[in-house]
């Protein structure tokens, strides 16, 4: 099997289980978080019109335009028996100087944390790394959840990738107590990460629910893998991850069973020729511009 660019659409245990011991470098999952919600995304277009449903700038009138609706069912019998065969086989797929990257939310991060440490070992538990970030509706009646938490395991804790050089430098929150050398230069994040979603209105925006923004996925490969390195994401959603890779010149395997997924990544990775579909072929939806829907 080629392992360099590929996406496969299917369901993902099946196709780990054919993937070589030791082969991938760094893995970064993002499952879906068992919140038992359908997530749903409407993608819109507004246009000029008199007529129009929504206020802009200077009184402008705009038509909304409904172009689709993208949807998957976020709801498991057993999230956790789910994913430790998959987490498993994770595992077996890491090379030796391997790092998992897991994101997930305040609900199951705990449950899944004890059943990674008995997968990984307590000893090869890197971090936890909060992104934090302050978008959409706030509750009166508790604190407002807004993070997700991203844990970290090596394969091996007394040698892995992880680049500090390459990561790129942050302001100060203080600027004027660490003097003008420091504070031009800025600092190394921490393991909490302020950083805003995926803007509604940015060119990043594919439609697909639960998209992560690429300046955290850049962040995230350029510490813990190197150039050529391969990088699995096994819940691939819009690919965000096979988009860092090219930008940062690592091989990626991309595994997804929605439809919905193929679609959008049939979008995104248009033009790009060295990628290797199976189970699903993106000819018909690579022609399609920007605001058709999908
Ligand atoms: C939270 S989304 C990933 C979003 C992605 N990080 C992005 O930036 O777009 C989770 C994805 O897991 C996929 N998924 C769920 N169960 C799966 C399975 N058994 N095999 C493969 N993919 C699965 C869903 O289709 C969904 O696209």
């Amino acid at each position: 099997m080629d392992q360099a660019n590929v996406i496969y659409c299917g369901d993902n245990l099946p196709i780990l289980r054919n993937i070589a011991d030791g082969i991938v470098d760094l893995i970064y999952i993002d499952p879906p978080f068992n919140t038992g919600k359908r997530q749903i995304r409407t993608q819109i277009k507004v246009s000029r019109s008199s007529k129009g449903d929504r206020k802009g700038f200077n009184g402008q009138k705009y038509q909304t335009i409904k172009l689709g609706t993208r949807d998957y069912v976020d709801i498991f019998d057993d999230y956790l028996e789910f994913l430790n065969p998959r987490l498993e086989e994770a595992y077996r797929i890491l090379s030796p100087k391997g790092t998992l990257y897991f994101h997930i939310d305040y609900r199951e991060v705990h449950y899944c944390k004890v059943l990674l440490d008995q997968i990984f070992d307590r000893k090869s538990f890197l971090n936890e790394i909060i992104w934090t970030y302050d978008y959409g509706g706030k509750p009166k009646n508790k604190w407002p959840p807004k993070h997700d938490n991203i844990l970290v395991y090596v394969k091996d804790p007394r040698k892995y990738t992880f680049n500090v050089e390459d990561i790129e430098r942050i302001p100060y929150m203080a600027p004027g107590l660490v003097g003008p050398e420091k504070a031009a230069r800025g600092k190394l994040p921490t393991d909490t990460w302020w950083h805003t979603i995926v803007p509604t209105t940015s060119r990043e925006k594919t439609g697909y629910p639960t998209q992560k923004p690429l300046r955290i996925m850049d962040r995230i490969i350029r510490a813990s893998s190197n150039p050529g390195d391969i990088v699995l994401d096994f819940f691939a959603g819009s690919g965000t991850t096979g988009v860092s890779c090219l930008k940062l010149n690592r091989k990626f395997i991309l595994i997804d069973n929605s439809k919905q997924a193929m679609q959008v990544m049939a979008r995104r990775f248009s033009g790009v020729s060295n990628i290797e579909w199976i189970g699903f072929n993106p000819t018909s939806f690579q022609t399609l511009d920007e605001d058709s829907p999908i």
